[in-house]
């Protein structure tokens, strides 16, 4: 098999654990024998630097003919984080559709979590609805600078973004250990989350054998604190699932580990495939960022293409480096370079 994959290294670190990851993905595709025909784009903040756009006006054209898009980090000093949000990630996020933000975090054996009291089984995933809630567009300001002004953003909820999302949760949940949570807030937010309730028990009732609960958010963010083992699958809204899924990253170590993929559930469109890291300036440039969140989303991106085996085996990979004692970054402890790392990963897939 032969996958046309849009690659957008991004900015900062991006452009250090992006080539790291592909030697990986190239070497499982050497392994199980696919090809992978990469499309490099220069698109970020430096080209924003140069042009005025984070990506050309095409952009979005050029990536819709792509089998999937794999991503680094975007924004950096000097260019404001809403203009790097709202010029490259949401405008693909939004138009492929991909409703679903899919971010697993698991607890490594050989990973210390900062908990005390966490076993080795810490493993759920987040599904975070992707396009709307109350990252919405809506809103304004008026009187600015005065004292009278004012600064409204409505969120926005539709019955189909909501069950979307909430059928990929339960599905998923279907190969997992058959357990769904829903992050709501219906008692101080009276519009929007009791229909998300309403929605979660409607689509609760097709899924007779998934077995459900509800959680208020602040609740729910204790709950990740103190038993993260009892988690599978916790299906949430745009804004609670953000903050959602970076706290389950630092509950099992770092977020230079944590992975995540944008899902067009209905595979129409290209679906995306990013750490959750951003660029890390404060490290950018020095060799030294951990590659693993990168590497995870790559294999995620294989098993989405069909190539189950080869995702699988890299995740395999990946956790034997980390049980074993092998290099690590700063981010965990060690002082082993990307290169380190990536090459005890590609070592650890052929070997
Ligand atoms: P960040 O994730 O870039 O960094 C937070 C902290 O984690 C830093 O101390 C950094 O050194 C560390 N870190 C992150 N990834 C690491 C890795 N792979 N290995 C080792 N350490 C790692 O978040 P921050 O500092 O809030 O944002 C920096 C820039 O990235 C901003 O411009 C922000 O808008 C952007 N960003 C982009 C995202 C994306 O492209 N999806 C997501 C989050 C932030
Ligand atoms: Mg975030």
């Amino acid at each position: 098999m032969r996958y046309q994959i849009a690659l957008i290294p991004g900015d900062g670190i991006g452009k250090e654990v992006v080539p790291a990851a592909q030697r990986v993905l190239e070497a499982a595709g050497s392994k199980w024998d696919f090809d992978l025909q990469w499309h490099e784009q220069d698109w970020g903040c430096e080209y924003y630097t140069r042009t005025g756009m984070m990506m050309p006006d095409d952009g979005l054209d050029q990536l819709s003919e792509r089998d999937a898009v794999f991503l680094g980090a975007v924004g950096y000093p000097g260019v404001p984080d809403h203009i790097s949000l709202w010029g490259l990630l949401i405008p693909i996020r939004r138009a492929f559709r991909q409703r679903v933000n899919y971010r697993p975090i698991r607890l490594f054996p050989g990973i210390e979590s900062p908990l005390r009291n966490t076993g080795a089984d810490v493993d759920f995933v987040v599904v975070r609805e992707n396009n709307e809630g109350e990252y919405s567009e809506i809103g304004g300001r008026i009187y600015r600078g005065l004292e009278e002004e004012i600064a409204i953003q409505e969120s926005v909820f539709t019955r189909r973004g909501v069950r979307g999302v909430m059928e990929y949760a339960f599905d998923l949940a279907g190969h997992r250990e058959g357990k769904v949570l829903s992050a709501t807030k219906s008692n101080g937010i009276v519009h929007t989350m009791p229909f998300w309730d309403e929605v979660f028990n409607e689509v609760s009732a097709s899924y007779p054998h998934i077995k459900v609960s509800q959680q208020h958010i602040d609740a729910l963010a204790a709950y990740f604190v103190q038993r993260p083992q009892d988690l599978d699958v916790v299906v949430s809204s745009n804004l609670f699932g953000d903050i959602l899924s970076d706290l389950g990253a630092a509950v099992v170590g770092s977020i230079g580990i944590a992975p995540s993929a944008n899902i067009d559930p209905t595979r129409t469109h290209p679906s995306m495939f990013e750490p959750v890291h951003g660029s890390a300036p404060d490290i950018a440039g020095r060799g030294i960022a951990n590659p693993i969140g990168q590497i995870w989303s790559g294999a995620i991106m294989l098993e989405h293409l069909g190539e189950e085996k080869a995702g699988g085996a890299i995740i395999d990979a990946m956790a034997a480096v980390l049980a074993e004692g092998g290099p690590r970054t700063a981010d965990l402890g060690g002082n082993a370079t990307t290169a380190e790392v990536t090459d005890a990963v590609v070592d650890a897939l052929t070997g």
